[in-house]
């Protein structure tokens, strides 16, 4: 391990970009430590072996951004597709456009109606809690879009996704709900967007390609802790309170549950994730990942689904969103005390940060560490040395 002049432990996004920029423009020596046997972090994925179709393992991951210096630098290393979100959820039977837009609102209380009717019947709506007096998520909720818009398109869903029952929810949870008074139903508004044209994975690993980079898969840090020299900067992109041994307790987090299945049919739903709102359907959404590359020439008899079941993670459990309660965030504020005084361990990415960051947001987030943080530090240790 000597050998090496930074370690970073972890190949999703964020380790992967300071990985890539420590080599590639700093010129160090790089060893990426990866605990699973694959890199790229959740934004892994691979093609399902009986019909080459590519799922996201973690779940959907889109690329989107209005961050033109993560733009270019994605585009370094993958080309994109044209591909733009839509989401469509099933309430009682029916199919809506999500978020909430103009076409929801109009389909759902079956009338047309202008911006301005619809505008004027959620504000009548959501008069019946004062949104200062909201006590729980269900009050804050109805202050913002009413009681019907909550009941069909809230209520189902939040409760599947925290298991526990909306009036039972802190109402800081949310601090909006997007109507759109249009009818345009793209999910996200950033100024880039697409798939990468050849997945994912050859994306992440044409950033570790590089031969100041060596990765090392099925590799735990905490195995290999006591014999990384002392001088060695470490990035470490891990689960914060895990580096830390749990001593400030545990951080909560929720976790979801995959449950993949390949279809006879060419088309099982019609579109690449359909939402499910109701409480009795137990998944939160349907991902169907032939609809992410239409240009793609998949089979035309089979296809893959892969249903989402969210629920609190344990120990043992993948970390995927973090809980944030008053409870964590009094822990999150501990451990970061005791990061701070580390010399030379970084901490970064989500599970590092305890936040949840989108893909461009952790390239982001690690463009800037290596401007700000790591190339001054490896500067000084030079001049040091
Ligand atoms: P990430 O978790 O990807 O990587 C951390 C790596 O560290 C992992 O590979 C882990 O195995 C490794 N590690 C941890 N401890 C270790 C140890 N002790 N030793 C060695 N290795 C260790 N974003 C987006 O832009 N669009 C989207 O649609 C989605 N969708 C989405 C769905 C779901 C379900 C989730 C959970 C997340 C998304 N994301 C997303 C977010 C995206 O996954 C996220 O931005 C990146 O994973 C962040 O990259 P990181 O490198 O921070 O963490």
């Amino acid at each position: 391990l000597d050998s090496f002049d930074v370690i970073v432990v972890g190949s999703g996004f964020f380790g992967l970009t300071v990985a890539e920029q420590a080599a590639s423009r700093l010129g160090a020596r790089v060893l990426v430590l990866e605990r699973r046997g694959h890199l790229g972090g959740n934004a892994y994925s691979e093609r399902e072996p009986t019909t080459g179709i590519e799922v996201h393992a973690y779940g959907a991951h889109l690329f989107h951004t209005s961050n033109t210096r993560v733009w270019e630098y994605a585009n370094r290393f993958t080309t994109f597709t044209g591909y733009q979100h839509r989401v469509y959820t099933v309430v009682g039977g029916r199919v809506f456009p999500m978020p909430i837009n103009l076409g929801t609102i109009c389909a759902y209380f079956g009338r047309h109606m202008r911006p301005d009717e619809a505008r004027a019947l959620v504000a009548e709506q959501a008069r019946e809690v004062e949104r200062a007096e909201a006590a729980n998520l269900e009050q804050k909720a109805i202050s913002l879009i009413g009681r019907p818009l909550y009941e069909a398109f809230v209520r189902g869903y939040t409760h599947k996704q925290w298991q526990t029952d909306p009036t039972e929810l802190a109402a800081e949870i949310i601090t909006r709900l997007p109507v759109r008074y249009t009818f345009d139903n793209r999910y996200f508004n950033d100024t880039y967007e697409g798939l990468p044209t050849d997945g994912y994975t050859t994306w992440l690993r044409r950033m570790a390609d590089h031969p100041r980079i060596e990765l090392r898969l099925n590799t735990d840090y905490f195995d290999l802790r006591p014999a990384v020299p002392e001088s060695t900067p470490v990035v470490y992109t891990g689960p914060l309170d895990r580096y830390f041994d749990y001593c400030e307790g545990e951080l909560g987090w929720r976790t979801l549950d995959f449950e993949q299945e390949v279809l006879e049919t060419g088309d099982f739903q019609g579109a690449p994730v359909i939402n499910y709102g109701d409480a009795d359907v137990p998944w939160t959404r349907i991902h169907e990942f032939r609809h992410f590359h239409p240009e793609r020439d998949y089979p035309t008899d089979r296809t893959v689904i892969m249903r989402e079941y969210s629920r609190c993670a344990g120990r043992d459990d993948e970390p995927y969103y973090p809980v944030n309660t008053p409870c964590d965030r009094s822990i999150l504020e501990r451990y970061r005390k005791r990061a701070a005084q580390e010399r030379n361990v970084f901490f970064g990415g989500r599970l590092g940060t305890y936040q949840y960051l989108d893909m461009h947001m952790a390239i982001a987030s690690a463009l800037t560490f290596v401007d700000n943080q790591l190339e001054p530090h490896l500067r000084d240790r030079g001049a040091a040395a």
